[in-house]
């Protein structure tokens, strides 16, 4: 490792502070409502990573004060069934946010996500998943935006780091995390570029960023060349590795992540590789950078839809 290793931004405290705040927000809620915002959750199937995630988001969303419900289908749920229980959602007045847990069983099809998302209310739509809420967003309008981009500029701005006038490179184009971080990069005036797996040259390009987003999904993907020195690195990766190889690859003799996968037998992996450190200036660590904020921008996200259909703003 040559000079200073990266600061690590700590998505755990940035999470924590943020939830403070928006449980004084929601305590105010209540009082005047008389009642809690609520957020339905519909989970389809029993997709281990997101059994985590939902129980995760279930258990903030409680200790924030919001009532959170849970609502499961079987894998073997047909469409139809799915779109009934987000109609039920839209059509509850006490029902401020809905989210339906990503990725849905594939027996569904290909294209049952869209027809998912497009279903939900774009005023309950705490995903920021729905077509309208997309289109706002590229037109810089208020709209509910997805957690983990928004998660990503908390992190930032509450770290210190300035994106006005910077080089954003964004690695990884999807819908859900690429395309709206980029979105609201550009509209912090950050020079934006998007990168994927057709990109020429992507090291280089990489490595022009003061600010590099990683989004790919693939295990320790951002190496050292990918960097420029000093540079911000954001790993939104959350990758389960299970092959002892991989891992062994990835990770030095002796360190503690090594320990945690002997004990475990798999280990959660993010898209940048650990030796970047060494020269990125700030970085964010998997687990405990993005993951936490995702959840904290859900309440938040939860919150707002409450707020704007109480006040009859949209
Ligand atoms: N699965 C992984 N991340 C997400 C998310 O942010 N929202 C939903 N609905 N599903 C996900």
């Amino acid at each position: 490792m040559i000079g200073m290793p990266a600061r690590m931004l700590d998505g755990v405290a940035v999470a924590a502070q943020i939830r403070l705040e928006l449980t004084t927000r929601i305590a105010a809620f209540v009082e005047a409502q008389r009642r809690s915002p609520r957020l339905g959750i519909v989970l389809v199937g029993e997709d281990p990573s997101s059994e985590i995630y939902v129980r995760n988001k279930l258990k903030s969303a409680g200790e924030s004060g919001l009532r959170a419900d849970l609502i499961r289908l079987p894998a073997t749920a047909r469409l139809d069934e799915v779109l009934e229980v987000v109609a039920t959602l839209n059509a509850a007045p006490d029902c401020d946010g809905i989210l339906v847990q990503s990725p849905l069983p594939p027996a569904l099809g290909a294209a049952a996500e869209q027809a998912v998302f497009d279903a939900v209310d774009p005023r309950k739509d705490v995903d920021g998943f729905h077509p309208e809420n997309v289109g706002r967003l590229v037109q810089k309008r208020p709209s509910l935006v997805a957690c983990t981009p928004l998660g990503v500029i908390e992190l930032l701005d509450r770290s210190g780091i300035a994106i006005d006038g910077a080089r954003a490179v964004v690695v990884g184009r999807s819908d859900i995390v690429g395309k709206p971080i980029a979105l609201l990069l550009l509209h912090r005036n950050a020079t934006v570029t998007i990168c994927h797996s057709r990109t020429r040259d992507l090291p280089a390009v990489c490595a022009s960023a003061d600010i590099l987003v990683a989004a790919i999904g693939r295990p320790a993907f951002v190496t050292p060349e990918f960097v420029k020195p000093g540079a911000t690195v954001i790993d939104i990766g959350i990758n389960r590795v299970s092959d002892a190889a991989v891992v062994h690859r990835i990770f030095a003799d002796g360190s503690r992540r090594l320990a945690d996968f002997e004990r475990r037998g798999s280990i959660v992996v993010g898209d940048v590789h650990p030796d970047v450190a060494g020269v990125a200036g700030a970085m964010t660590p998997v687990p405990g950078g993005v993951g936490p904020l995702t959840i904290a921008m859900l309440l938040a996200n939860t919150l707002k839809a409450a707020e704007a259909r109480c006040s009859g703003l949209r």
